[in-house]
């Protein structure tokens, strides 16, 4: 029984509560409620310890485990070991970081930084020669990283010790995992294989998109039963995309909404501004590329991002349900790339986001899967039309991400994310603007008029067994 009480997460207040329910439910993040000012810079420290720093991935959880050791932190040894497994560190290496750092599964750097750990923990100040040592096989920052991932650990192990912390069962999610699937994992899939930094929206800023100016059309997210919903397609790309150096016009049907996206996009210094449009009615249209050229000065980018669904299925559609969703998904996407395209400067880019949906008829919507189909040939006939004023013109088609609409689809059809899935997990919205990003940029200047399917490899079917030779 630990020393200090568990807090129920889902009555934590504010940002702290936030970050809490976005993890899993550790016994750690359960306690740390008691410390509520504290809390946040210690997850934010840890956080950047974990995801931001230069160290590999396998070198910190070495560092990690050694200081768990020396310290006899049964929490943590528990929690990375498990850490260092998904890293890829051999299990003879985990053992060996435990019991014996100068054992000869490590090589000369690793050793260099386990000595220099050793030393630190035990003496506080490591002997010249050991500093020497790091310092031949790291840089600086690495340098500091690795001092400020030992002091941190620590920390850590201190906490736990005192705190009696007890392990969680056999079942826990591991301490580096965000809460993302809503299908389980498959057993044979290690949930944190490609949950990387930019997957979560922690990737460093590196002014990829420095000085373009963008419209993304359905730049809000919808709203859902959800109380903590995940991050849109079209809210990551505000907020993405103005981190790396564009000035965003976010247009939405919901002002609201987008305005959302926009303060999330200024929190962090970003320049953006909100717009409202409801593209299925054209005279929008005009005025909305209107409108976002005159803010932002001109255009080099354009996101197509508004995407609907109908209940028809193939036998029910009518008429009308059928036209509602081509006007959004497909006759809108046209309008606003006709528009644009008219005010674009040399260098810009079109991306239309289409589905999976365009490739497979699981969702059984018809008029949803031929409009993601259209927007192929719609990208084509843009680039084709439009790569004489060099602008490019491409689609990226994201398979099952976790966002407020992929929520509601689930609801409505729950074999959609209850079969096994690529990485064990759904796409996060994160993913999808870095996709997006990729083809808005200047990185894709030799990309024109075609398909990025971003869905982890489901649509070449990555999770079925092989078959039996
Ligand atoms: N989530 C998924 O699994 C998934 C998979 C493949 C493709 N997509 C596509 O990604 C896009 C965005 O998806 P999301 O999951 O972020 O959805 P979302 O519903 O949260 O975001 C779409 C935004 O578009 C806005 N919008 C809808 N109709 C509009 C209109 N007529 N005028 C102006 N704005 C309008 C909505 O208000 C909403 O803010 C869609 O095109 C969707 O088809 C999503």
């Amino acid at each position: 029984m630990a020393r200090l009480p568990f807090f129920d997460l889902n009555n934590i207040p504010g940002s702290l509560g936030e970050t809490l329910r976005a993890r899993p439910p550790l016994n750690l993040y359960r306690m740390l409620p008691n410390a509520p000012e504290v809390a946040e810079g210690f997850l934010a420290l840890g956080g950047a310890i974990l995801r931001q720093s230069s160290l590999t991935p396998a070198l910190r959880e070495l560092v990690i485990l050694r200081v768990g050791a020396l310290c006899e932190a049964h929490y943590e040894i528990h929690q990375h070991r498990r850490v260092a497994r998904g890293a890829g560190v051999p299990d003879a290496k985990i053992e060996a970081a435990l019991t014996d750092p100068a054992n000869a599964v490590f090589d000369e750097r690793e050793r260099a930084v386990l000595a220099f750990t050793d030393a630190v923990v035990r003496q506080v100040k490591a002997p010249q020669p050991l500093y020497e040592a790091l310092a031949a096989h790291c840089t600086s920052q690495e340098q500091m990283e690795v001092i400020v991932t030992i002091g941190f650990y620590m920390l850590v192990s201190r906490l736990l010790e005192n705190t009696e912390l007890e392990v969680e069962g056999d079942g826990a999610a591991p301490i580096e995992i965000e809460r993302q699937a809503v299908a389980p994992a498959p057993a044979s899939v290690d949930p944190l294989r490609q949950l990387f930094a930019p997957a979560m929206g922690k990737a460093k800023p590196s002014g990829r998109l420095a000085g373009r100016r963008v419209l993304i059309v359905g730049g809000g997210q919808r709203r859902t039963v959800d109380e903590q919903p995940p991050v849109g397609n079209g809210r990551a790309m505000t907020v993405l995309f103005a981190r790396e150096g564009a000035s965003i016009a976010c247009a939405d049907m919901d002002l609201a909404s987008a305005e959302e996206s926009v303060a999330k996009a200024r929190s962090e210094g970003g320049t953006a501004v909100a717009l409202q449009a409801d593209v299925s009615r054209p005279e929008e249209i005009t005025r909305l590329v209107r409108e976002a050229a005159q803010a932002l000065g001109g255009l080099d980018g354009l996101v197509l991002n508004v995407g609907i669904g109908n209940d028809s299925r193939f036998g029910t559609e009518t008429a009308e349900a059928w036209d509602a969703v081509m006007d959004v998904n497909l006759r809108a996407h046209m309008l606003c790339a006709q528009e644009a395209a008219k005010v674009m400067d040399e260098g810009g880019s079109i991306v239309f986001v289409s589905s999976t949906a365009s490739i497979s008829p699981l969702t059984g919507i018809p008029a949803y899967e031929c409009s993601k189909a259209a927007l192929a040939a719609l990208c084509r006939s843009t680039a084709y039309a439009t790569h004489a004023r060099g602008l490019r013109a491409n689609v990226i088609a994201p398979g099952l991400i976790d966002t407020p609409l992929g929520r509601d689809a689930s609801r409505n059809r729950p074999a959609r994310s209850a079969r096994p899935l690529p990485f064990g997990r759904q796409g996060t919205g994160w993913e999808v603007a870095h996709a997006a990003q990729f083809l808005l940029s200047s990185e894709a200047s030799y990309v024109n008029g075609q398909v990025l399917i971003a869905d982890g490899g489901l649509s070449i079917s990555t999770v079925r067994q092989p078959a039996a030779a």
